[in-house]
């Protein structure tokens, strides 16, 4: 029986982590600071980039995932833990999806109309029915708030997804982490 996670789950699983962890850096860093303006602008642009990037990935990892059955957790493992990581897993793919989605909502109703250039090379369009709101402020405002606090709340989850992990690794002394490191044992 399988035990580790396939090439293709464990590069897009490794990708995304990486892209989120950088997109929540990046969002704080270019709300929060206060930064020169041409950075400030370039940041937006980059954060909108990787963001829609983690879009595609997610949507693949979601495609791979509901095709290509995981490795089995360990039998030893308590039927509540085994459904605790399946509802942390669930909510993951929730915000990991709603995230980069309402990032473009955001940018849709922006009444500052800026054109999205995806690595300054892409033309990337407004979500069709969002751009074309009558009250673009209250609608910016509300996705703001939606799309920030998302941001908040993934911290939290990914935080209880991270300490899950290393519990295993450290304390139970199980593969649950090796199976989905590349450089993990061949088992
Ligand atoms: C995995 C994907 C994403 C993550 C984890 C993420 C995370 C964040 C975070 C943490 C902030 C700062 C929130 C704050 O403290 O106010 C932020 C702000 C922002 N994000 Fe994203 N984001 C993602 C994708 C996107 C995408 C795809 C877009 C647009 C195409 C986008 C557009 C924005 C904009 C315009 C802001 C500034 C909003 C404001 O001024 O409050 N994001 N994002």
């Amino acid at each position: 029986m399988r035990v580790r996670y396939d090439t293709v789950a464990m590069t897009l699983h490794w990708v995304i982590a990486f892209g989120i962890l950088l997109q929540i850096f990046m969002g704080l860093v270019m709300v929060h600071l206060a930064i020169p303006i041409g950075l400030k602008f370039q940041l937006y642009q980059l954060h909108k980039s990787i963001g829609i990037t983690v879009l595609f990935a997610v949507a693949l990892r979601l495609v791979w995932r509901l095709t290509h059955r995981p490795p089995a957790l360990p039998e030893t493992m308590p039927a509540l833990e085994k459904t605790a990581a399946g509802a942390t897993h669930f909510l993951l793919y929730a915000f990991m999806l709603a995230l980069p989605f309402t990032g473009w909502i955001v940018v849709s109703v922006s009444p500052y109309n800026i054109p999205t250039v995806l690595y300054g090379i892409i033309p990337w369009p407004d979500l069709p029915w969002f751009s074309t709101l009558a009250d673009k402020q209250t609608a910016d405002t509300i996705a703001q708030f939606i799309h920030d606090w998302l941001g908040y709340i993934i911290i939290g989850i990914l935080l209880l997804h991270i300490l899950a992990a290393l519990r295993h690794h450290f304390l139970l002394r199980d593969n649950i982490l090796r199976r989905m490191l590349p450089f993990g044992d061949r088992t």
